[in-house]
């Protein structure tokens, strides 16, 4: 009823509108529209919705009052019931599956003629016509003149039902999204409970830091250096010893070293070590093997946490005694920096077994175009005094120590040890080193300074100097690709520097 508070000024913009709007009716249908047209033309929207003519924006807007406000259900039924079979289908299907076309759902109005529209400009507009008008005028891109386009039109009820199903939906999806998160934030935190029971785990590989307080001399309350919890997280993925080999003299202590494969950090607690047989050998909690009696069994580590990560070592309690001044291991003699012989022993040259096994190893190699001979056998103590002291001259003791044996302390002394070719580096490049690497075993050989086991038997690489075990733990020592020092589980050190 906005026409009724109009004051004089909008009044008269008012009927100016109007009378622009007759102007323009007129136009479209005429100075003066026959009654009989104008009602022929409201029959044909009648009949079809004004299909034929929705084209015209001029016949459109004459024949229908848009934004005229939202049509009752009841208004709807009277209006398709007054529809032609065929135009009821139609306006049916664009009410159902094109609600928002809203030219189909103007209110149709009675086109004035001739005689009503010079009423209506007598009495000025009307409520109705403001209204009318409300609409956005909109001119289309081509030819055509603009048309009013109407203000949005209410819902209707089954609109009203689509969107709160819509927003039924979203909602869901909203709720599930956020029941989804809900569950990863206790799923994450299960796990790290699980895993710091397990002897902890952070993701990020870092220790669990806490902030701590205490006391000062004063008593006042002070905040103590971050430190490491005890209770690290940590989780150990993997356990693999350094060697499947592990010996250790009657009596005597080894650590059993090992690798772990973590997430987090972990230490010695996070472990559980385990002996086979502890009449054989007994095994800490820090992994310290303590060799009880001779023999073998198994030493197995595990995660606490979870005994399916383990790792399981030979161990090997070897038995050492001494016999007319030499050191015997589980019946293998024994020379090397820390355990020496005196003078006395002369076995005078190569054992009988040392040499036979020796001719046998020569002799097939020859059958393969190979010419591998003796450059240096057996050789007395005071041989190898005159020896090393020759390159303690040259070199000094210290450099000497890594390539001569002081005397007393060399192999050679024992008639088990022989010195192949040419006592040189360039006999690694040979056939016959190769050879000989590859064949000694098979005769009870080693190679007894290997290049690999520089740090543990105390001398450099000798391709050349070879040392008879027997074929046995010749082919164990290989197979196990470890030094006689591991294999006996004694160290090559000398006690103290030369003089
Ligand atoms: N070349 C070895 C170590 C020896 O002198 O016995
Ligand atoms: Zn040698």
């Amino acid at each position: 009823m906005e026409s009724r508070n109009m004051s004089e000024k909008e009044r008269e913009m008012s009927e100016k509108e109007f009378q622009e709007f007759q102007k323009l009716l007129e136009q479209e249908l005429g100075a003066v529209a026959p009654a009989k047209e104008n009602e022929e033309i409201a029959e044909i929207f009648r009949r079809d919705g004004g299909a034929e003519h929705r084209t015209s924006p001029g016949y459109r807007e004459a024949a229908f009052s848009f934004g005229a406000g939202k049509q009752t259900a009841e208004e709807e039924s009277q209006e398709v019931q007054a529809q032609p079979e065929e135009a009821v289908e139609t306006v049916s299907e664009q009410v159902q599956e094109t609600p928002e076309q809203p030219v189909t759902r103007g209110k149709y109005e009675k086109i004035p003629d001739a005689e009503e529209l010079a009423a209506r400009a007598a009495a000025g507009p009307k409520a109705e016509d403001m209204i009318r008008r409300r609409g956005k005028y909109e001119k289309p891109s081509g030819d055509e003149e603009g048309y009013f386009n109407p203000e949005p039109r209410k819902e209707t009820a089954s609109q009203r039902r689509q969107r709160a199903k819509r927003n039924s939906r979203l909602a869901g999806v909203v709720i599930g999204l956020a029941v989804v998160f809900v569950i990863s934030l206790g799923a994450g935190l299960i796990v790290n409970t699980i895993q710091a029971k397990k002897g902890g785990t952070s993701g990020d590989g870092q220790a669990a830091m806490s902030v701590q307080t205490g006391t000062d001399e004063q008593g006042n309350v002070v905040t103590l250096p971050a430190e490491e919890t005890t209770e690290t997280e940590c989780s150990i993925l993997g356990i693999a010893p350094l060697s499947s080999f592990a010996a250790v003299l009657e009596g005597e202590t080894c650590p059993l070293q090992i690798s772990m494969t973590t997430k987090g950090q972990a230490d010695a607690g996070d472990l559980l070590w385990e002996s086979s047989d502890t009449a054989v050998a007994e095994i800490t909690q820090d992994g310290i093997i303590k060799g009880v009696g001779a023999g073998e069994c198994t030493i197995k580590v595990s995660a606490k946490a979870d005994p399916t990560v383990s790792a399981q070592v030979r161990c090997a309690v070897r038995s050492m005694e001494e016999k007319d001044g030499v050191t015997y291991v589980d019946g293998i003699l024994l020379i090397n920096k820390t355990y020496g012989v005196d003078e006395s022993y002369e076995p005078g040259g190569l054992t009988a077994e040392t040499q036979a096994a020796f001719d046998e190893l020569a002799a097939d190699a020859a059958a393969e175009g190979l010419d591998i001979y003796i450059s240096s056998g057996y050789r007395s103590y005071y041989d190898q005094d005159t020896i090393y002291n020759n390159y303690v001259g040259i070199y000094g003791w210290e450099v000497s120590d890594t390539f001569s044996a002081r005397p007393g302390h060399s192999e050679h002394q024992s008639g088990l040890a022989i010195d192949v070719n040419t006592i040189d580096d360039a006999f690694a490049a040979t056939p016959e080193a190769a050879w000989l690497k590859e064949h000694c075993a098979e005769y009870g050989f080693i190679i007894r300074y290997a290049e690999d086991k520089v740090d543990i038997t105390g001398y450099k690489y000798e391709p050349w100097h070879i040392r008879y075990v027997g074929k046995e733990t010749a082919a164990e020592l290989t197979e196990l690709g470890i030094s006689l020092e591991e294999y006996l589980g004694v160290d090559s050190v000398y006690a103290e520097d030369w003089e």
